[in-house]
């Protein structure tokens, strides 16, 4: 298990004990006030979007051109801190990640 901090939609912290191998969405969707995960992790919705800690930002794999496309459709986007929670694996090397429910768009 790898700790996973997430800031939900009502700014609590809840701490997850997440599972390696298991997208950054699949380890939170099920919590209460935290990403919608329409598509399933397909790539094509947004609505698993998640702000990262500036400090854990550079240590992800970089955006694909899908993950970009989408996020940029997204009225919360921010290029410092925006990623698809889907698209990230969790990693040992993630312990003690934090990550931030984005608003949903209307
Ligand atoms: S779950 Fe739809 S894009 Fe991530």
């Amino acid at each position: 298990m790898v700790r996973l901090v997430v800031i939900d939609k009502d700014g609590r912290d809840v701490e997850v004990d997440a599972r390696a191998g298991l997208s950054i969405m699949e380890n939170i969707r099920q919590l209460p006030r935290s990403v919608e995960a329409i598509c399933g992790g397909l790539c094509s919705c947004a609505t698993c979007h998640v702000f990262i800690d500036a400090e854990w930002m550079q240590r992800l794999p970089p955006r694909r051109y899908e993950e970009r496309l989408m996020l940029a459709g997204s009225r919360s986007f921010d290029a410092a801190r925006s990623r698809l929670s889907c698209q990230i694996k969790m990693t040992a090397e993630l312990e003690g990640l934090r990550v931030t429910v984005a608003p949903s768009d209307p």
